[in-house]
Parts: structure tokens; C-alpha cells; sequence
């Protein structure tokens, strides 16, 4: 990288840390996932399996709070997956869900999720703004280009191919971050959108917000390190130097290709036992005896990931994954378990990691008790 791209990317993080929690100094930042919808991240008819009520959603804002997580991130997601669990039918919008949830909690960035065909830059820019304001400058903008035909389809506009999905997203971030920054009047033309006289006051509290970006492909992870602050890399192979190596190509492409700095961070389930028995009992009860195979195949399916070309093993875990935790990282076994494989993440380059719980609440209650003060005697909170 050169000095001047690094100056400015050291710029960049500086200025955000001034506000947003996502760029302090902890050694390992924790988030929240899925808290906006039914089910939350588990597809299983297990006892305790999150509902989407406000209630909830409150319980699990504080409880995040009172632990300083860096980030809760709720999911974009307009119709469910079906099943006998209806996974993820029910659903509050991200944007005012987001809103609500700043204005209660003082310590986490709460993100917004959009889909780029869903909402107009003009206003995506205005509502963010109108969030970090709220938040003292800890808004997070996750930009999605939608996968899904029936949700975006929902909107009345077709499903663009998937490359096309990344020429309208690069014009659409493009687009919101002058709106977000430009002093002067101005016009955009661009194949998707036309501004005329635009200039948005106020500007946000952050030079602009944060962004994330979670996309998969070639063509996606180019996109997040053109653009966005924080990516994501699911796991692949779970030993250490794997992972080590995961982050690192993330993180080196974004600095070869693109001359910037990308966070990187995961995506994690978490069930603790009293032992690792109890620990994998209850992982059984939850994905093999209740666990929702149809919401995973309709999720799966939806994504693309076929098991015509993926080993029948390897399809196994993928479809276990899903059903716990939405395909994060497993994080199975007793409470130094647990704390050990979170600092092995993070001593291998994992920025950051989004929680869930199968049992969302019961399970978020016990990491609070259980793990939590291991986590700070490593060091890492
Ligand atoms: C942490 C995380 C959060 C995501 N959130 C959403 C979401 O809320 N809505 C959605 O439609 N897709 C979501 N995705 C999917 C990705 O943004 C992306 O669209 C998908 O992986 C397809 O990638 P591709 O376009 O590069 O093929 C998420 C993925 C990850 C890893």
C-alpha cells in the first residue's frame, strides 16, 4: 500500500473511532444477529428459540448494552422460509428498527440492513443520517444487493443477474456517499439513478457512516473492498491456521486490489454446556431431533448452495450449521471451550464476531454470566 492510501485509511479509522464502537481498541468486538426476526438465526422447533416481539427485541438491546458489544445487526428480510418453524416470517423493517434500538442502548453501533433494490439512495442517506444524529455518530450501514427472487420481487422490480446486482450496488454507494458528504449542490447521472440539485442537510455525525458489506462471490468481495470498512468471511475449515489464512487473503486482496483496509469478521453460534457432553446433547436436541429441515432446505436452495456439487459430509455440516446458527462458525462445548475458541478467532486475525444463540435469550443470559468474565481475564474485553 502506498503511504498516502495508508494515511488516509488511518484517517478514516481515527475518525470513526471517535464515535463508533466498531473501531475502538478492544482486541476482539461482539455483536448481535438476527434479532430483528422469528427464529433469529436457528431453524428448529426447540424450546426457547427467539420470537420477534418488541419485547425481545428491548431484552436482548440491553443485554448487549450492559455487556458493550460493539454491533448489534439486524437482518433485511421481507418473507420468510417456511417450514414448520415459518423461519424468519415474522420481521421488523431494519431501518426503524435500528432507530429505536440506538435511541435505547448507548454503547453499541446498531446497524441498518438494506437491499440496494429496495430503497432510494435519497432516502437511505437521509434515514442514516437521521440514525447516527441519534446515536452520537454510531450508525452502520450494511449494504446488501438481495439473493432472494421472491423478496426482492416483492417490490415489483426483477431479480437483475449477478453481476448486474453489482453495477446498480456500486452506483447506489457511490451515489449515497456524496449525498452524505457533499457540501455542494450537485447532479448524478448514472444507468440507475438520477439526482438533480441534491444536498442533504445535516451531514452525519461520522465523516460518513461505517459500512459492511457481506457479500460471497468474486465479484461481491471486490465490491466490499472497493466500498465498505467491514467485511465477512464464513468459515471455511476451522483450525487455526486456516482461519488465519482466511483473513489475512481478505484483508491482503482489499490492500492489493484497492489500497484500503478492511475489518474482517465472522458470523458464530454458540451453545455452552455444563460439560462438552452436555454441550453436544443439547446440539443434537436442538438440529437432529427439532430441527427445521425444510425452512433449511428452502434457505439453502434460495442461496444457491446445491448439493449436487458439494461432498454429501460437507453438505451434512453446512445443513447442521444452518439449522443452529445460519452457517456461522460452531461454538459448541463448556464455557472455557467456548472463551478458548473465541480467542483462538481473534488471535488469528477475526476482527470481530456476530453472535447467536439457538435459545437466544437463555443462551445470551449464560455467555453474559458464564463467558464473558473468562473473555476479560484473557484480555480480550
Ligand atoms: C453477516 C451476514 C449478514 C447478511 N445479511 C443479509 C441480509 O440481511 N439480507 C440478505 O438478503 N442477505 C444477507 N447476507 C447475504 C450477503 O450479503 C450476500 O448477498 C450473499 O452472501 C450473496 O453473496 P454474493 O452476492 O456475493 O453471491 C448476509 C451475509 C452475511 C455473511
Amino acid at each position: 500500500m502506498t503511504r498516502a492510501a495508508r494515511q488516509q485509511n488511518e484517517a478514516r479509522q481515527e475518525a470513526l473511532a471517535k464515535t463508533n464502537p466498531l473501531f475502538g481498541p478492544r482486541k476482539l468486538k461482539l455483536g448481535t444477529f438476527c434479532t430483528n426476526v422469528g427464529g433469529a438465526a436457528c431453524m428448529s422447533t426447540m424450546e426457547g428459540v427467539y420470537e420477534a416481539t418488541w419485547p425481545n427485541v428491548t431484552a436482548t438491546a440491553r443485554l448487549a448494552d450492559d455487556m458493550q458489544f460493539e454491533a448489534i445487526v439486524p437482518l433485511g428480510r421481507w418473507q420468510g422460509f417456511g417450514g414448520v418453524t415459518k423461519f424468519n416470517e415474522q420481521v421488523y423493517e431494519a431501518m426503524t428498527f435500528s432507530a429505536a434500538v440506538t435511541a435505547i442502548t448507548r454503547a453499541p453501533s446498531v446497524f441498518a440492513t438494506i437491499h440496494v433494490p429496495t430503497l432510494h439512495p435519497v432516502l437511505a442517506a437521509k434515514q442514516a443520517t437521521t440514525i447516527d444524529h441519534v446515536g452520537h455518530g454510531r450508525f452502520t450501514l450494511n449494504v446488501v444487493t438481495g439473493w432472494n427472487k421472491a423478496e426482492i420481487e416483492l417490490f415489483g422490480s426483477p431479480l437483475l443477474d449477478h453481476a448486474e446486482r453489482y453495477v446498480m450496488a456500486d452506483e447506489w454507494i457511490t451515489l449515497v456517499k456524496l449525498l452524505w458528504t457533499s457540501d455542494e449542490l450537485f447532479d448524478f447521472e448514472g444507468k440507475y439513478y438520477s439526482i438533480r440539485s441534491a444536498c442533504l442537510k445535516p451531514r452525519p455525525i461520522q465523516p460518513y457512516p461505517a459500512l459492511m458489506n457481506a457479500s460471497g462471490s468474486a465479484v461481491g468481495k471486490a465490491f466490499a473492498a472497493k466500498h465498505f470498512d467491514i467485511a465477512f468471511s464464513g468459515p471455511t475449515k476451522p483450525d487455526p491456521a486456516s482461519i488465519r489464512q482466511q483473513m489475512d487473503a481478505h484483508r491482503n486482496y482489499a490492500h492489493q486490489e484497492f489500497q484500503r483496509d478492511l475489518k474482517v469478521w465472522m458470523t458464530a453460534y454458540m451453545i455452552i454446556g455444563d460439560t462438552e457432553a452436555d454441550a453436544r446433547r443439547q446440539f443434537e436436541y436442538c438440529v437432529h431431533e427439532k430441527g427445521d429441515r425444510v425452512a433449511a432446505k428452502n434457505f439453502m436452495d434460495g442461496m444457491g448452495i446445491a448439493s449436487q456439487s458439494i461432498p454429501p459430509d460437507i453438505m451434512k455440516r453446512i445443513g447442521d450449521d444452518m439449522i443452529a446458527g445460519y452457517g456461522g462458525f460452531a461454538l459448541v462445548g463448556t464455557k472455557e471451550k467456548v472463551a478458548s475458541e473465541l480467542q483462538m478467532l481473534a488471535e488469528n486475525g477475526v476482527d470481530g464476531v456476530l453472535l447467536t444463540w439457538p435459545a437466544f435469550i437463555d443462551g445470551m443470559t449464560r455467555f453474559k454470566e458464564e463467558v464473558l468474565p473468562l473473555l476479560a481475564q484473557a484480555g480480550l474485553r
